[in-house]
Parts: structure tokens; C-alpha cells; sequence
């Protein structure tokens, strides 16, 4: 079995890599930077590395065209920003929107088409808690990025299931903080304690191979998820942005 991981270089993308190799897989590690991808790939066996900015139209193309014959594929390459949406920078916005959004369109719809002609096949989303919320307010395109990819998710989940296509599944992972590079890139500072990456990972992939369709780990965000709809937009958006606010101000 062959796993393409995005984003395997750190964090949450690097353990499930892990997780991925220990079942005895092959591995296909992607990311921008080589040091990161090269340690990597020195402790997983059958391990190969895919350099790409999947940023880049044509790097997710020649990904798919590199390892179409991928049984499992995981779009977990992506990044924060924080700021009033008024102030922040426009380009990185963008490239946000390349990485979070269409790459992961780009990669699920050439991946999940060739399962559907294979008839098999696994592929899992990194969206995020915040993809509950009706909003982000001072994250404002990294919650709407994740909005898109849950809901794309979910969508695409429902039609094969439709189709009666059983051994085909789409998964999105949904975490609250991790303790990762994320909260640095972003520029924010958690306020709630972050879950350890490799707890996380290890939970994903149980549930992810089982074909759950969105999985939530740790008991604070199963129970966030479940009360904030009864909580109101207007309420969920006020406390969201002071949880953000205290996020920069710490
Ligand atoms: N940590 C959290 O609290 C949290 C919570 C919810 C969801 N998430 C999501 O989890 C995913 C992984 O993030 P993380 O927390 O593990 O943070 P991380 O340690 O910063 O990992 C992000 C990874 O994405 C890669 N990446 C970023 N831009 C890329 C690009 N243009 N092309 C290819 N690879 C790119 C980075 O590698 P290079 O820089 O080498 O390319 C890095 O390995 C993200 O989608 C994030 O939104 C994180």
C-alpha cells in the first residue's frame, strides 16, 4: 500500500506519515523544504520524497501524474494567518487559498475520480475545528479555507456513498490546537492547551481507516463541536473573536 502524505516535513502531516510507514506502508512524503522531508525519509523505509510548492497548479498535476497509483492520500499541507482582515497581506491570502483550497479541490477530484475507476480508495482532508464555526473573525480566509475544505468533504462523501461505492471513502480531520509550527507561521499564540501531534495522528488514522467521515479528536472540540450551534452565529462570532484577540495579545 502506498500513502501520499502533503505536508509531511512537521507537525500533524509528519506523524501521520509515521503512523502511515508503521503499518507497514510505502510513503510518499511532500512538502517545500528538503531538510525536513530528507529526516524524515531517513527513518521510514520505503519512503520517497516529492518536493513541490503544492501552491502551484501544476505541482499538484505532476504529484498526481507522479503517484496516481496511490491507495491513500492525505491533502494536509496548508497555513494560518492572523490579522484584521482589512490589514492583512493580500498575496499571502491568496497563496492561502492555493494551498488550503485548491490544491486540496485539485488532489481530491483527480484522486478520488481514480479511485472511482479503480473502486477503491482512501482520502482524507486536513480541515480544522474551525471549520464549524460560522466564522473567523482576525482569521478570517484560514476559517473560510477550512469551511470550504469540510464542506467539499462532506459533499463528495455523500454522493459515493450514494453511489453505492463502499470501498472508496473521504474523510476530513478536524482538530482543535495542535502543538505544531502552525501557531508560529500564523503568528498567534494558542489560548487552550494544544493536543500532542502524534496522539492526534494515531486517533485519525484509526478512525480514518475505519472510514469515519469527520473526525474530531479530543474531548473539548467533540464537545465544542456539539453546543455551538446551540450558541448562536452572532454569539460563536463575538467569542471567537475575543478568543482570537487574546490569541495576539498574549
Ligand atoms: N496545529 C493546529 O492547531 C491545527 C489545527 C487545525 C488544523 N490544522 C491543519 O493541519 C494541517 C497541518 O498543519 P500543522 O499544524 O501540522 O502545521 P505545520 O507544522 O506548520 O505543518 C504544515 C505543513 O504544510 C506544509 N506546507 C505549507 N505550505 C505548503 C506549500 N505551499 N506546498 C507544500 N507544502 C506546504 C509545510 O511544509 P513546507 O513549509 O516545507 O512546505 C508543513 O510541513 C494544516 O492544514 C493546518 O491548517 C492545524
Amino acid at each position: 500500500m502506498k500513502a501520499v502524505v502533503t505536508g509531511a516535513g512537521s507537525g500533524i502531516g509528519r506523524e501521520l506519515a509515521r503512523q502511515f510507514s508503521a503499518l507497514g506502508m510505502k510513503t510518499v512524503l511532500v512538502g517545500r523544504r528538503l531538510e525536513p522531508l530528507q529526516m524524515l525519509a531517513a527513518e521510514l523505509p520505503e519512503s520517497e520524497i516529492f518536493q513541490a510548492d503544492l501552491g502551484e497548479e501544476d505541482a499538484c498535476l505532476r504529484l498526481f501524474e507522479a503517484h496516481r497509483d496511490a491507495d491513500i492520500v492525505v491533502n494536509n499541507a496548508g497555513f494560518g494567518l492572523f490579522g484584521e482582515f482589512t490589514q492583512t497581506d493580500l498575496h499571502r491570502e491568496l497563496n492561502m487559498i492555493q494551498v488550503n483550497v485548491q490544491a486540496v479541490h485539485l488532489l481530491t477530484k483527480l484522486y478520488v475520480q481514480e479511485f472511482v475507476l479503480r473502486g477503491r480508495g482512501k482520502l482524507l482532508n486536513v480541515a480544522s475545528a474551525a471549520a464549524f464555526m460560522p466564522g473567523g473573525p482576525l482569521m478570517a480566509t484560514y476559517y473560510a479555507s477550512k469551511a470550504y475544505v469540510l464542506n467539499l468533504t462532506r459533499a463528495v462523501a455523500e454522493e459515493l456513498h450514494n453511489q453505492g461505492l463502499r470501498h472508496i471513502t473521504v474523510s476530513a480531520l478536524c482538530p482543535g490546537p495542535v502543538k505544531t509550527d502552525f501557531d508560529r507561521v500564523a503568528g498567534v499564540h494558542f489560548s487552550l492547551h494544544g493536543l500532542d501531534s502524534r496522539k492526534v495522528a494515531a486517533y485519525t488514522v484509526k478512525k480514518f481507516l475505519r472510514g469515519k467521515r469527520v473526525i474530531v479528536p479530543g474531548l473539548t472540540m467533540k464537545l465544542a463541536r456539539f453546543f455551538s450551534p446551540f450558541l448562536g452565529d452572532r454569539l460563536q462570532l463575538r467569542s471567537a473573536y475575543a478568543i482570537q484577540h487574546r490569541k495576539k495579545s498574549r
